[in-house]
């Protein structure tokens, strides 16, 4: 896409060799000759007014006057009248013409997991909110800061995550990094430098993530068997691990919630091996049956390091997430922060400190509560209706449902079968350690798909999923 200056002459980037034999203005021509055929400079883009360009190269604007005439004679550039110079069409030659990209499939139904309702972001309060922190933000506050983030946000999210999660939160203690996925990295740097060697993580759940993260840090990850009432902490004992990540208020990808008994089990077990529970407090805000329980931190903020994020509450791409840090691991979680981008962007940052304290936050989640209960409420009905041979289990919580398929169908035959219909469906082998098909439970994802997709996607597909 070619630059277009409202005003301004635009900078250009040419320099001519005084010391040269070669006159100034056989230079500056083949300088702009070649910036035009490699590509610098593309059709449509406008040059530096002949005297801009005369004063930033030293030459006088006479000479560059004829070096532009010359190359307009040559057909490289065209100037109107009253207007700037300009490449001209077909200056350049023409780029050989991409391969158009394969058009992605348009799918009935996608139900991808995952991914929040992004159509329902409500941009109009984060432009307020943004307009809101750029306008009222100091100067001072757009200087290198500290790295744990801004401490207007971490006073806000400290004060939210107390009130909405139960959370032991001090400001001090907080750390904001851009998502989970930074967090997870950080929390597992600090912990390779503290001496531990092993970490484990719950199966099913997100093995490829997790392992990546750990074989990064030089960390080995071991996968620890989930059941209906979230990690077996016995099998944890048993391996020789000295953290664990867990996702308590809602198993990622189960969406078992952690038993009370297994909650104490697991802060025991923690405190005997001097271990550090990683926290991954994903989709907490999404419960709509019941309050959602309170965060594992609460109960032994020394023990454990909760994460959070908004990629599932507002979106993905703001990349903001939040670390709640033990207090003998928070310096060395603010250092490698620190080390590793300086912190987080201030203003993204002080924007949603403005959307929480201002109540549009608490207002968008129970908007979306209301609308993911929905969705969630139309699978079940349309899989009773059409595959009434699929048993659903997991929370009333979050933006995805697990589906255990009652017929001899293999997981792929079944996402091939149904990709055909145009219809995405999602199995559980990515979130097995082993990779493995069996039993066959396909994880539906319902944040960003509306309920009459649902209930089609669902009547198209009913029959390979187990109906009768
Ligand atoms: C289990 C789990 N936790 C957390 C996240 C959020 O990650 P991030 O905050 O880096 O977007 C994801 C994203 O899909 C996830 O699958």
């Amino acid at each position: 896409m070619s630059l277009k200056w409202s005003g301004l002459s635009p900078d250009l980037l040419l320099t001519v060799d005084r010391s040269s034999a070669r006159p100034l203005r056989a230079q500056l021509e083949q300088r702009l000759r070649d910036a035009i055929r490699t590509g610098r400079l593309r059709v449509g883009e406008r040059l530096p007014s002949s005297r801009e360009l005369a004063r930033t190269l030293g030459l006088s604007r006479g000479l560059v006057q004829e070096c532009y005439a010359q190359l307009q004679a040559e057909g490289y550039l065209v100037t109107r009248i009253g207007s700037a110079t300009r490449v001209a069409a077909g200056a350049a030659a023409p780029p050989a013409p991409a391969a158009p990209p394969a058009a992605a499939p348009r799918l009935l139904a996608d139900f991808r997991w995952g991914v929040p309702d992004l159509g329902a972001f409500p941009i109009g309060d984060w432009l307020w909110a943004t307009r809101e922190a750029a306008r009222a933000v100091p100067a001072a506050a757009l200087d290198y800061g500290d790295p744990r983030g801004s401490p207007a946000l971490r006073e806000v999210m400290a004060g939210y995550l107390r009130r909405v999660r139960a959370a032991a939160a001090e400001p001090d203690r907080i750390v904001i990094c851009s998502g989970y996925a930074q967090g997870l990295r950080l929390a597992l740097r600090t912990l390779a430098h503290a001496g531990v060697r092993t970490v484990a993580y719950e199966d099913p759940g997100s093995p490829a993530t997790i392992s990546a993260a750990a074989a990064s840090e030089g960390m080995s990850a071991i996968p620890v068997p989930v059941d209906e009432h979230g990690i077996d902490v016995g099998a944890l004992a048993a391996t020789d691990a000295r953290a664990v990540v867990v996702t308590p208020a809602h198993q990622w990808p189960t969406g078992v919630v952690l038993a009370p008994e297994r909650r104490l089990a697991l802060i025991d077990w923690a405190g005997r091996r001097d271990a550090i529970v990683i926290e991954d407090d994903y989709d907490a805000e999404f419960r709509y049956d019941r309050e959602p329980v309170g965060a594992l931190q609460g109960l032994a903020a020394d023990r454990v390091i909760s994460l959070g994020t908004v990629s599932k509450s507002l979106a993905p791409a703001l990349r903001i997430g939040w670390m709640l840090c033990p207090p003998a691991l928070c310096e060395q979680i603010a250092a490698h922060k620190r080390l590793d981008d300086r912190g987080s962007p201030t203003l993204e940052q002080l924007a949603l400190a403005r959307l929480i304290e201002s109540g549009r936050f608490d207002r968008h989640l129970r908007r979306m509560r209301a609308t993911y209960a929905g969705r969630r409420a139309a699978l079940l009905g349309a899989l009773a209706e059409h595959a009434p041979g699929v048993t659903v289990t997991g929370l009333a919580a979050g933006f995805h449902a697990v589906a255990h398929l009652g017929g001899a169908a293999g997981e792929q035959d079944v996402i091939a079968a149904a990709r055909a219909r145009s219809v995405g469906l999602y199995g559980m082998s990515a979130c097995r350690s082993s990779g493995a098909a069996t039993p066959v439970r396909l994880i539906l994802g319902f944040g960003n798909i509306g309920e009459r997709s649902i209930a089609e996607g669902v009547a198209a597909v009913g029959d390979l999923l187990g109906g009768r």
